[in-house]
């Protein structure tokens, strides 16, 4: 291929010979499959296709994807309704949560090279597809206790819950949290993240759900369809609630003074803050490598663990979404985009 290029670039110097140099050289770039949208809406509008494969710039590197994650910020992507919030914009591929192999890297790039094995988070999406471009500050090196797989379901995830817990309300010993939630993406790591910080945690979720909760680690699992939570957690030093309306509204009132309400999905209202003497946090999770080398360093030490509760081959990506959808996941749901040498 290489050649044929070569060759028609010197018959260039007639008019179908710069044609055919333009046509043999757009052939040669480097294809994969990726699940791509040409058009916002539900994830009906998701198509399994050949695309070329993105080339990074000097600040980046290419990763080839071994296995992609699946968070709910997918199908709130998707939609289009926050295409200037999230930097999206058409022909968009998914996927914010990734784990693969580095196969180049940029220039301007010093800390990655070809065969690192990474996780991460690329800031705009991507990753539901063989190739996606990253920067330094977007991935770090895979937790080796891990396999792919299951270094994928914990980018977002966890970087949420360590940026709330950790960043943001500093949790720590003898400190209590009441973690709405406690089975999902998010939930999932909060829960093991409070326990490894030396705090006591209650956890909510429901029935069929509670045993992830005692496993994960909580303290006390409320089964929110039977009991309002708020007859068990009282005083608490922090909340950390990924349901918003009505269970966020129901917060404020088991919170201590001084203590804090984290809403991934809302701004705690400033007059029941101000009212309770309480502090509130709308909790946006950012792409850090720091926070990635830190879960990883915890997930190693047998702390933390991704909850891996369905893998699906990534042509199967709208049946991913449509169960990203329903906010009632078990841990986390993965795509599997190529084997992983790691099992
Ligand atoms: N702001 C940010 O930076 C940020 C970052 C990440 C995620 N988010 C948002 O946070 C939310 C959670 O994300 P996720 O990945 O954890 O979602 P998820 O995996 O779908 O988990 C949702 C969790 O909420 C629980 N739940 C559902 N309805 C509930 C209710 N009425 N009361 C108590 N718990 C309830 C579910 O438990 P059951 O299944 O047992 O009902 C499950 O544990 C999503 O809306 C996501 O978009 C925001």
């Amino acid at each position: 291929m290489q050649i044929s290029c070569r060759i028609v670039a010197i018959l260039g110097l007639t008019t179908l010979g710069y044609l055919f140099s333009h046509t043999a050289c757009a052939a040669e770039k480097p294809m994969m499959k990726a699940v791509v949208a040409h058009e916002y809406g539900g994830p009906e509008v998701l198509k399994f296709e050949e695309v070329s494969q993105p080339e990074p710039k000097e600040n980046e590197a290419l990763v080839r994807v071994i296995a992609s994650g699946v968070n709910p910020a997918d199908p709130l992507t998707l939609s289009g309704k926050y295409a200037r919030e999230f930097g999206t914009h058409l022909p968009l591929i998914p996927g914010y949560d990734i784990a693969g192999i580095v196969e180049k890297a940029g220039v301007k790039v010093t800390k990655l090279k070809a065969g690192d094995a990474v996780y991460g988070y690329p800031t705009f999406g991507g990753g539901w597809a063989e190739y996606v471009t990253v920067t330094e500050g977007e991935v770090a090196a895979k937790p080796a206790s891990l396999s792919f797989t299951e270094a994928a379901a914990a980018p977002m995830g966890a970087l949420t819950a360590w940026q709330a817990l950790v960043d943001v309300a500093q949790l720590g010993a003898g400190q209590t949290i009441l973690i709405h939630g406690g089975s999902g993406g998010v939930g999932s790591f909060a829960v093991q993240i409070a326990k490894a910080r030396g705090a006591r945690v209650i956890a909510t979720a429901s029935t069929t759900n509670q045993d992830l909760l005692k496993q994960l680690g909580a303290d006390v699992a409320i089964d929110y369809t039977k009991t309002r939570f708020e007859e068990i957690a009282k005083d608490v030093d922090a909340v950390l609630d990924p349901v918003g309306k009505e269970t966020l509204a129901r917060s404020y009132g088991v919170v201590k003074k001084g203590g804090i309400v984290m809403s991934l999905v809302a701004r705690p209202d400033p007059a029941e803050l101000e009212k309770r003497g309480i502090r509130g946090a709308a909790i946006s999770v950012h792409p850090d490598a720091e926070d990635l080398a830190e879960i990883a360093r915890l997930i190693d030490a047998g702390k933390i663990k991704p909850i891996v509760t369905q893998v699906l081959p990534l042509s199967e990506a709208i049946a991913a979404q449509q169960q990203a959808e329903t906010h009632h996941t078990r841990g986390k749901l993965v795509l599997r985009v190529a084997d992983d040498p790691k099992g």
